[in-house]
């Protein structure tokens, strides 16, 4: 079988201003092209950055959107398509973060929808999943993981595990992100044991619902106070594809030193 390919995207959040944004991405952008990692590296920035950020890839970092609609276009304000994206060269989208989910009334159906019509526009979805504590706490992390899956597959109205795989299978265009709600920005970062317990878990849902060699294709990042000091633990685990990084991908050396240790 075929060796998944590391990935390792920074989160950006709502951060930065426009001169942050684009000095920092740049210089980001020199240190990987310098470093050549054998890695898919990304980045998700604000919205409102990323036509200026795509031109400052050195085609070294993958460019993500953190939200995408499904409709191609229409009446709803505030929100932003996949051909939108695409027509300033943004190459794929996370979807559903848990603080959309939190915050902005996500649910697993509108998160189907997004990841749905993001593959249909050959781009990447990044699906955002993960239990909050006290699920984790009342013993209910397989039913939310597997709820969360199943949910957004069936939503998504993508019938064939190939074109969640899409023409490069050594990038395939759906990857799935392990974020434990009680790890995100806390410090409190899940073991590595705990890490690779969910993403085994998570394969094997992958695996039922779609068939296993689309399943071992499938990247799954751990996401949740990964640091430079922990990622390497994270890496070793069979199971974990990779990370995602919200604070500590805000600086670009110290994020390209993170993802050195994925490689
Ligand atoms: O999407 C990444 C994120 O939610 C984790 O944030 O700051 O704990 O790395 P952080």
């Amino acid at each position: 079988t075929m060796q998944r390919k590391k990935m390792v995207i920074g989160n950006w959040k709502m951060f930065k201003s426009a001169s942050q944004a684009s000095s920092e991405f740049s210089d980001f952008a020199k240190l990987i092209a310098t470093k050549k990692l054998n890695i898919d590296v990304g980045i998700a920035a604000p919205s409102v950055f990323l036509a200026d950020l795509a031109r400052r890839t050195q085609n070294s970092v993958t460019l993500f959107a953190q939200n995408a609609h499904w409709a191609n276009e229409g009446a709803f304000t505030g929100e932003i398509s996949t051909g939108m994206l695409q027509s300033i060269l943004v190459n794929g989208s996370l979807v559903a973060h848990s603080e959309r989910r939190q915050m902005f009334g996500e649910t697993d159906e509108s998160a189907g929808k997004r990841v749905g019509a993001l593959v249909r526009s050959g781009m990447k979805a990044v699906l955002c999943i993960g239990e909050t504590l006290a699920e984790r706490e009342s013993g209910m992390l397989k039913q939310v993981l597997t709820r969360q899956i199943e949910k957004a597959i069936e939503a998504s109205g993508i019938r064939s595990a190939n074109e969640f795989i899409g023409s490069n299978p050594s990038s395939p265009l759906l990857s799935l992100a392990y974020e434990p709600v009680w790890a995100i920005g806390t410090g409190k970062a899940a073991s590595p044991v705990e890490a690779q317990d969910a993403h085994a878990f998570i394969r094997e849902v992958l695996s039922a619902s779609f068939n296993k060699e689309t399943s071992s294709l499938l990247q799954i990042l751990y996401g949740g106070s990964v640091k430079l000091n922990n990622v390497k633990d994270y890496m070793a685990c069979p199971d974990v594809d990779g990370a995602l990084v919200g604070g500590a991908s805000l600086i670009a050396k110290d994020f390209s030193d993170l993802c050195e240790k994925c490689d």
